[in-house]
């Protein structure tokens, strides 16, 4: 399988930081963001990587990461001129993805313990529709938030709300086929501007298409200083 890295944004909420360096690019322990993720998939057996970043970071991405050789995987750029939203940036995955082809999605500023191996494997066997892995969490209100069916499957998604219906939050691990593409084009911007990754797994929710996992192992979106200085601790000493 392959994957998409979405390393792109703004970083608002890391500034002034993020106004000398691209958000995925800090140091977390020893290593710059970015590392985790590409570790995770790696671990996952994924090696075929697209990692999709703004115009003034990708420099700094390719002079770390190059090829990717040295990190054992392979690695192909995209460029999103304006941080357009989440499901902006994964359109630019099209031509990386053969029709019919499943593959995962990591927001790079996503930081995780758990081995990846066993969802991607459910999720292959899975005929269609897409996959997201869910976390318990104090601040649902910074997250997409599912609501449940009573049989249980995900019923709806809002994102960031005032009254989260739950603590589970929707993490930025997402796994889809080709024809999420097509979706893609049925949503529009959101009132801040942005093509939201919730407003296109709504529409999977809302056909009974969006199947999900409950991560048990540590977990953070590594997006705010706290959770940066969090991640920092939880994985130094870790990675070589
Ligand atoms: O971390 C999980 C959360 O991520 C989910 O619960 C939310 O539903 C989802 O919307 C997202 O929320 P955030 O507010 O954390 O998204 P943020 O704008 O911080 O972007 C997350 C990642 O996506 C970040 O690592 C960079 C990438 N990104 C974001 C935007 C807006 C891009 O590559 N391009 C973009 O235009």
């Amino acid at each position: 399988m392959k994957a998409v890295i979405l390393a792109g944004g703004t970083g608002t909420r890391l500034m002034p930081l993020t106004s000398l360096m691209n958000k995925h690019m800090l140091p977390v322990g020893k290593h710059p963001m970015i590392f985790y993720g590409i570790n995770s998939l790696k671990k996952a057996g994924i090696q075929d990587i697209l990692l999709v970043t703004g115009r003034h970071a990708l420099g700094m991405f390719a002079q770390y990461l190059g090829s990717g050789s040295s990190f054992g995987v392979s690695i192909t750029y995209r460029v999103q001129e304006e941080a357009g939203g989440i499901a902006d940036a994964l359109q630019l995955a099209r031509p990386f993805i053969a029709e019919g082809e499943k593959f995962v999605v990591l927001l790079g500023d996503n930081l995780f313990e758990e081995e990846l191996r066993p969802y991607v494997e459910s999720y292959a066997l899975q005929p269609g529709g897409a996959m997201v892995l869910l976390k318990q969490v104090n601040d649902p209100e910074r997250y997409g938030i599912p609501s449940f069916h009573s049989s249980g499957i995900i019923e709806r998604i809002d994102e960031k709300p005032k009254e989260p219906k739950s603590d589970l939050c929707v993490t930025g691990i997402y796994m889809y086929d080709s024809h999420v593409f097509k979706l893609i084009e049925q949503i529009t911007p959101s009132g801040r501007g942005e093509l939201e990754i919730t407003d296109l797994n709504n529409i999977y929710a809302k056909a009974g298409l969006l199947t999900y996992r409950k991560l048990t192992g540590w977990w953070t979106d590594a997006g705010t200083f706290e959770s940066l200085q969090e991640a920092a601790s939880q994985l130094s000493g870790k990675y070589e």
